[in-house]
């Protein structure tokens, strides 16, 4: 079968949802307008690793080919064109999430890992936090445990139980079972004694949709976890701690531009 009799079928199998099908440009108009490039290549990552487009890199060497960006950091009118644009990119990302930057800040870092790397490096990790992390997950966020395990902190796997999808109005609540694995701990010696202001924090991570089975996962697990937070820990020794529960979303939903949540659902 050549590529084409392929696609044929392909598309009679999956033609309704085929290539961003409500979108302004279908695949194939944006495949021959905007990577050309790309021409037989199979490219499978473009959800976790975006292709530049030819448009984005058409108005990137005509913004910077005329305008001066200096150091941010200074009063410069070269500066401040710089705090101005990068400014203006912050404020699109939250607009994006729907999130005010009352409350949220948006921190560029190199990828998804960076991100991660430094949410484990900062969190206040201490002897009696838990770090929880849906069975589903990205490599990335796994590697979060070795931050916590290294301050004496537990870490632990659940496996999330979704019943039907409920009405805004009505409560999440019994929608939900969490099922704990195996709880990992490291020697305790040399490790903090008490959390932060006398408060333990945990964190909860989980995808918005599954990199590898495509689940996705109910937003309405992050008003779950921060409200039934001693429920999800009732069978766990640390619900006898003065704790606060983080939830961190990992968003790879970004390049089809859909935000699959919004502030009412934000996660931390
Ligand atoms: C398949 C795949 N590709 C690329 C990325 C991007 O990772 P990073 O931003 O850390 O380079 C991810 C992260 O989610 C991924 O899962």
């Amino acid at each position: 079968m050549n590529s084409e009799s392929e696609k044929g079928q392909f598309l009679k199998e999956f033609g309704i949802n085929y290539g961003y099908p409500n979108a302004p440009k279908n695949i194939d108009e944006i495949r021959a307008t905007e990577f050309k490039r790309v021409k037989d290549t199979v490219y499978l990552d473009h959800a976790g690793a975006t292709l530049y487009s030819e448009s984005q890199m058409e108005a990137v060497f005509k913004d910077l080919s005329s305008s001066v960006y200096g150091n941010p950091h200074s009063q410069s009118s070269c500066s401040l064109a710089s705090e101005d644009i990068v400014g203006k990119a912050r404020q699109q990302v939250l607009n994006f999430f729907n999130a005010s930057p009352r409350e949220y800040s948006c921190i560029f870092t190199s990828g998804a890992t960076a991100a991660l790397k430094l949410v484990g490096e900062t969190f206040p990790w201490s002897s009696h936090s838990s770090f929880m992390y849906s069975m589903e997950n990205h490599n990335s966020v796994l590697g979060i445990r070795e931050y916590a395990l290294s301050k004496g902190a537990a870490a632990f796997a659940v496996d999330i139980e979704e019943g039907t999808h409920l009405g805004e109005s009505e409560s999440p609540k019994s929608n939900l079972e969490l099922t704990q694995h195996h709880i990992q701990r490291r020697s305790e010696g040399g490790v903090l004694k008490e959390g932060m202001e006398g408060n333990t924090y945990n964190l909860f991570a989980f995808p918005s949709e599954c990199n590898f089975s495509g689940r996705k996962f109910d937003p309405n697990l992050v008003k779950i976890i921060k409200e039934e937070s001693e429920r999800i820990l009732e069978s766990s020794q640390y619900c006898r701690y003065k704790y606060k529960n983080y939830t961190l979303l990992f968003e790879n939903s970004l390049s089809r531009g859909i935000p699959s949540t919004n502030a009412k659902f934000m996660a931390d």
